[in-house]
């Protein structure tokens, strides 16, 4: 690994995180991807943390980014506990397993803890979000209300003893996802791009 800076993201990486972030999930989880129309359309939301809105740069050029989205859990009593999710993560292609992602990743969990957050819940792959402490959320109380016995919906605590006890429901940030079903706006902002080619391949999730 080369030496690295995080720093959070301005206005000015705008773009060019985007980029990468479409570069990254680019036919990973389905042919194409709309992850970077997330992010286009999830900044200046209500529920998004600027704070934790980070870029990595190495060699002064942008190789990864993460951002954060506030949350809540749906405890049994009718009462709720925030929470914070996050995605996308990226790491640009050609830096993707020398351990960026993960250096990546701890240092916003850290700087999440020093916030105060409780803890944060998300869908993801226990190989690698294992290797930052997450486990099984459901393992720690939390079920996800898309998915409720999901092994793949994850959680780590960030202050000791916060879902102590806890029985919760966890739900997508309302928001979170609604810009993917504008499929007129993102065709549009898909068409500012350079074309990429769409392939359906072997281990994708998701159909087009
Ligand atoms: C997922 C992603 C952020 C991980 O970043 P990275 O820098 O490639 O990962 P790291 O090198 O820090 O990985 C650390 C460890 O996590 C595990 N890991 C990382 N990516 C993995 C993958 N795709 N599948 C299985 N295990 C993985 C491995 O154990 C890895 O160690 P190893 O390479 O020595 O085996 C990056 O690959 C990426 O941008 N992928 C495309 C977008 C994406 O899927 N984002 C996450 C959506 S939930």
């Amino acid at each position: 690994m080369q030496n690295y800076l995080i720093r959070q993201e301005q206005k000015k990486d705008y773009r060019v995180v985007e980029e990468l972030v479409r570069d990254a999930f680019w036919n990973v989880y389905r042919p194409g991807c709309q992850e970077h129309y997330v992010l286009h359309c999830f900044r200046g939301a209500k529920d998004y943390v600027p704070e934790l809105a980070l870029v990595m740069e190495v060699g002064g050029k942008i190789i990864g980014q993460i951002m954060f989205v506030r949350a809540e859990l749906e405890l049994e009593d009718g009462k709720t506990l925030p929470i914070m999710t996050f995605g996308p993560i990226s790491i640009a292609t050609q830096y993707k397993r020398q351990g960026y992602g993960l250096a990546l990743l701890n240092f916003a969990l850290t700087k999440a803890k020093e916030m105060g957050v409780g803890a944060v819940a998300m869908a993801g792959n226990i190989d690698f979000y294992g290797k930052a402490g997450f486990v099984p959320a459901k393992n720690l109380g939390i079920h996800y209300a898309d998915d409720w016995d999901a092994d793949y919906f994850l959680a780590k605590e960030l202050q000791t003893g916060f879902l102590d006890g806890v029985k919760g429901v966890y739900h997508d940030p309302k928001g979170y996802f609604v810009c993917v079903n504008d499929t007129d706006g993102f065709a549009k902002y898909e068409a500012s791009f350079p074309y990429k080619e769409k392939l359906k391949l072997p281990g994708q999730l998701f159909g087009e």
